[in-house]
């Protein structure tokens, strides 16, 4: 049977395209299933992204979360390197945040007011007396709309959710979307944008833990961030105001630091980092925000972001009480979060840069996270 005899035309272009390395690489692209089923009927959606270096994550539609993401170590070999579980049962228990989509607003709200255009807003609070990452039911819980999209050097999936005017105190209808690319060039790119039809207060974030030797404590991860202030908080973590600088303190990661070498000497936080740091060359676009080195395995993280600020929180809350992947107890320090945003509390301190979105204007911010290993 005749079935394909190439034209020479195309063995040309087989030849010209098929270089020795692109030869080994494998085909990126979208894998869609069903994950699991919501008391209210809901399906939740799994998207599977690979890439030409057998890179994989799994995004979920419940929370826009990533449950899975596979990198190799220094001797070729895949391991899980974020925190999450198996099923999505298990995410509709509760949990810190695993992977998730942050929304409406990420990080913490001062007792959960703000006043903008002259009106006094009161949101949910679920952190003590603050807001945190966008109350009782944020983007993190609800289920998003997901399509493939084309990707121009990868895999792409792009979620939405509209969040209604009112929602756990917001003004204004928001449409949200994160978009999921992973490159072959070994990056997970997150592309955030948001429209409104009211002025409203926006951080979108991503809540991943990482941890890159895919297991045990996170306290031997070499870290540096690329910043020269972070900003001092009280002991309900609300920033003071202060864009403190790093310098001669426990806080400055400017140069390559175990991630417990100093841990416990922190004040208002004693049991570990969870502070927002000012990046160096804010409002210069996308630029390297931090680097993890996790000597092990080899594995390096690097995150770049568009962002002015990251919130490095090291873990600090897991308590053994979450039995996460593969029946693994998430201990303290099991984990740690890079979450690229704007600074906490930004609608209550003129001095940090704006969070306000109004109507005709888009929110549009991204962060990569680049994998490699030394
Ligand atoms: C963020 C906060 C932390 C903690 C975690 C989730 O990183 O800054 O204080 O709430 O989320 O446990």
């Amino acid at each position: 049977m005749n079935r394909y005899i190439p034209t020479l035309a195309a063995c040309i272009t087989m030849l010209l395209t098929l270089t020795p390395s692109a030869a080994a690489t494998l085909p990126s692209g979208v894998k869609k299933s069903h994950y699991g089923t919501m008391p209210d009927g809901t399906v939740i959606e799994q998207y599977r992204l690979t890439n030409a270096n057998g890179i994989v994550a799994k995004i979920i539609t419940y929370g826009a979360l990533m449950t899975e993401l596979h990198v190799p170590d220094r001797q070729g070999k895949l391991g899980d390197i974020v925190l999450g579980f198996d099923n999505l049962e298990s995410y509709l228990k509760g949990h810190p945040y695993f992977g998730a989509t942050i929304g409406r607003v990420g990080n913490r709200i001062a007792k959960g007011k703000f006043t903008l255009d002259g009106r006094d807003y009161t949101l949910a609070r679920n952190d003590g007396p603050n807001h945190l990452h966008g109350g009782i039911r944020g983007f993190d819980k609800v289920v998003w709309k997901a399509e493939i999209v084309p990707a121009r050097n990868g895999a792409a999936v792009r979620f939405t959710y509209v969040s209604p005017n009112g929602e756990e105190g917001y003004p204004g209808t928001l449409t949200a979307t994160v978009t999921y690319t992973l490159t072959d060039t070994d990056e997970l790119r997150l592309d955030y944008t948001a429209k409104t039809d009211q002025a409203t207060p926006v951080n979108l974030t991503n809540h991943t833990y990482w941890n890159l030797a895919g297991g045990g404590d996170i306290l031997n991860h070499v870290l540096t961030i690329n910043a020269d202030h972070y900003t001092p908080v009280d002991d309900t973590l609300i920033p003071t105001g202060a864009i403190a600088p790093v310098k001669g303190t426990v806080m400055d990661f400017t140069t390559p630091m175990p991630i417990g070498s100093r841990l416990l000497s922190l004040d208002n936080s004693p049991r570990g980092y969870d502070h927002n740091y000012a990046l160096n060359d804010s409002g210069k676009g996308m630029r390297l925000a931090a680097t993890v080195y996790e000597p092990g395995t080899g594995r390096v993280l690097e995150t770049f972001t568009e962002e002015p600020g990251v919130q490095f929180y090291s873990g600090n809350f897991l308590d053994a009480t979450l039995e996460g992947k593969g029946k693994t107890v998430y201990h303290q320090y099991y984990g740690f979060c890079l979450e690229t945003q704007h600074f906490p509390d930004s609608v209550n301190h003129p001095n940090f840069p704006s969070t306000i979105l109004r109507p005709k204007k888009t929110y549009k911010t991204a962060t990569i996270y680049k994998f490699s290993v030394k």
